[in-house]
């Protein structure tokens, strides 16, 4: 070995011992996890479960409940304790396990603030602290974790606005926020989050429209934002996003019509809810293309026109939910012809299409539903004639409503 060689190998093994000695002494060894654990544990003052009872300096904190180490270097790296009744604070010297990649307390009772300390854990993919009794702001300083997947605040008492900054991390699958304090607005930011797949900012007070950047979203699956103050028209590339499965935005003051055009699709869409809204114009026949659609719920709004009669090609659909609208019979119809259309959809458990414009008779076929159908409410409607004997037929109706209608006859015996 030559000289040179010699010596760079000597310097290369003080550098190695001297950050050895450096992290056995501050910051990377494991000393520094038990410790903060320890802290962890010292500021709960309920632990009804005694979960934490084996969390002891006599045993290794590899072992205690809830925590789990990397095998090489046994560094905390996953701290969960979900459903345990714990109350408390979070001790901001959570912090300090540096290698700590999952944080779940979910459905615990913790109060108090989520600490600014948060945002030195680099290595964190997921951070669920949900259901719990949280308040204060959203640390804006979460951003500096990078690594995070997945954020879960919902069910707190988180007030302030949404932080904008969270749109810079970079691999955020699920960001659920939703039933707490929330204000402000939906930062156009989050179209940044090119990774992101569920959005939830549901039952807060947020306010103004959804941004178009959000819809824009290659990969959003769901989109939860019900029960808030939201406005405008709801962008139009929300229908015709093959990714999404569920949309979720009852609840708000989202106005104008729903895109018509031809080509639109949402080949995957399992529930849409725009239930409560101020929305007009006619429901598009393009949902008759979303073939895994469960729900469709657009009550109390302001849609106009026939119920369009492609959906009953919806094989799968259980809850169509249309009622406290405008809509009519079809032009030239003396019968509410959609109960023929629907009669093909063998799933459909509740149909309710009250407090409408329709008038008209009850078509026979109506005995022809789907043996599924439990409730039937054409309530509010102009309906004329007699109520069909053939309604006898549908064995599992348990909720039938017809009042305020100008009905004649008797009631059918076979009911
Ligand atoms: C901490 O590190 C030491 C030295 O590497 C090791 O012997 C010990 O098992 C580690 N784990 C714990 C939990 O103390
Ligand atoms: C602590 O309790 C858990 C669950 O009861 C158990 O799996 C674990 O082995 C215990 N650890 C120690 C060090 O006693
Ligand atoms: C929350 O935890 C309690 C026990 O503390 C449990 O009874 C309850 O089922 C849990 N709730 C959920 C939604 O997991
Ligand atoms: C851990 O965190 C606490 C609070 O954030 C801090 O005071 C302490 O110095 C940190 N370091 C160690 C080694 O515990
Ligand atoms: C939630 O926090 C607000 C302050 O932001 C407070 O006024 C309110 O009482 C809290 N609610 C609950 C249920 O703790
Ligand atoms: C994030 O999005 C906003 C608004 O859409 C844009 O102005 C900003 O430049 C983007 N930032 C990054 C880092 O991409
Ligand atoms: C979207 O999802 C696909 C399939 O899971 C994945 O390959 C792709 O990387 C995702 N796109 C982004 C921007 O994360
Ligand atoms: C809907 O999206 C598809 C691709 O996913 C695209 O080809 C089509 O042009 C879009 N339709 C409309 C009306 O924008
Ligand atoms: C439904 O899909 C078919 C086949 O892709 C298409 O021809 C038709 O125009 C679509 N219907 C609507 C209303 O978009
Ligand atoms: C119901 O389905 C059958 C068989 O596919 C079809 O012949 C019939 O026209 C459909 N009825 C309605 C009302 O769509
Ligand atoms: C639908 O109902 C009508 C009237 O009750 C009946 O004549 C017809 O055969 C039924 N069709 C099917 C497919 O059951």
């Amino acid at each position: 070995m030559s000289m040179k060689r010699l010596y760079i190998a000597s310097l290369l093994g003080a550098l190695v011992l001297h950050s050895c000695m450096f992290e056995l002494a501050i910051c990377a060894s494991n000393y520094t996890d038990q410790l903060a654990l320890l802290a962890f544990k010292s500021s709960i003052n309920f632990d009804p479960n005694n979960v934490l009872s084996n969390w002891t300096k006599e045993t290794n904190f590899c072992d205690w409940f809830g925590i789990l180490c990397s095998r090489r270097r046994q560094r905390v790296t996953s701290l969960r304790l979900r459903n345990t009744g714990l109350r408390g604070t979070i001790s901001p010297h959570v912090g300090n396990l540096s290698f700590l990649q999952v944080l779940d307390i979910r459905n615990n009772s913790f109060h108090g603030h989520l600490t600014v300390e948060f945002e030195r854990l680099r290595r964190l993919r997921k951070l669920i602290v949900q259901q719990n009794m949280l308040e204060g702001s959203i640390p804006v300083e979460l951003h500096r974790c990078q690594n995070l997947q997945v954020i879960s605040l919902e069910g707190n008492n988180f007030s302030g606005n949404i932080p904008k900054d969270l749109g810079t991390l970079p691999f955020l699958r699920i960001l659920y926020l939703g039933r707490n304090n929330l204000q402000g607005t939906i930062p156009p930011f989050f179209g940044n989050t090119t990774s992101l797949k569920e959005f939830g900012v549901e039952s807060n007070n947020i306010y103004g429209n959804i941004p178009i950047e959000l819809s824009l979203l290659p990969n959003l699956s769901g989109l939860y934002c019900q029960y808030n103050h939201l406005t405008g028209s709801i962008p139009r590339a929300i229908f015709n996003k093959s990714s999404l499965i569920l949309i979720s935005l009852n609840m708000n003051a989202f106005s104008g019509n729903l895109p018509t055009t031809t080509g639109l699709w949402l080949p995957n869409l399992e529930i849409l809810s725009l239930a409560d809204n101020l929305l007009v114009g006619e429901i598009p026949s393009y949902l008759s293309n979303s073939t895994k659609l469960t729900w469709l719920l657009l009550p109390r709004n302001l849609f106009t026109g026939p119920i369009p009669k492609s959906l009953g090609n919806l094989n799968l659909i259980e809850r169509l939910k249309l009622e406290g609208n405008q809509l009519t019979t079809e032009p030239g119809s003396t019968q509410l012809s959609f109960i023929i259309a629907l009669t093909n959809c063998t799933s459909l458990q509740k149909l309710f299409v009250g407090e409408n414009k329709f008038s008209g008779t009850i078509p026979n076929s109506i005995g022809n539903f789907s043996m599924s159908l439990q409730v039937l409410d054409v309530s509010e409607c102009q309906l004329m004639g007699q109520i069909p004997k053939e309604i006898g037929s549908l064995r599992n109706l348990n909720e039938l409503s017809l009042a305020g209608s100008n009905l004649n006859g008797n009631i059918p015996s076979t009911i």
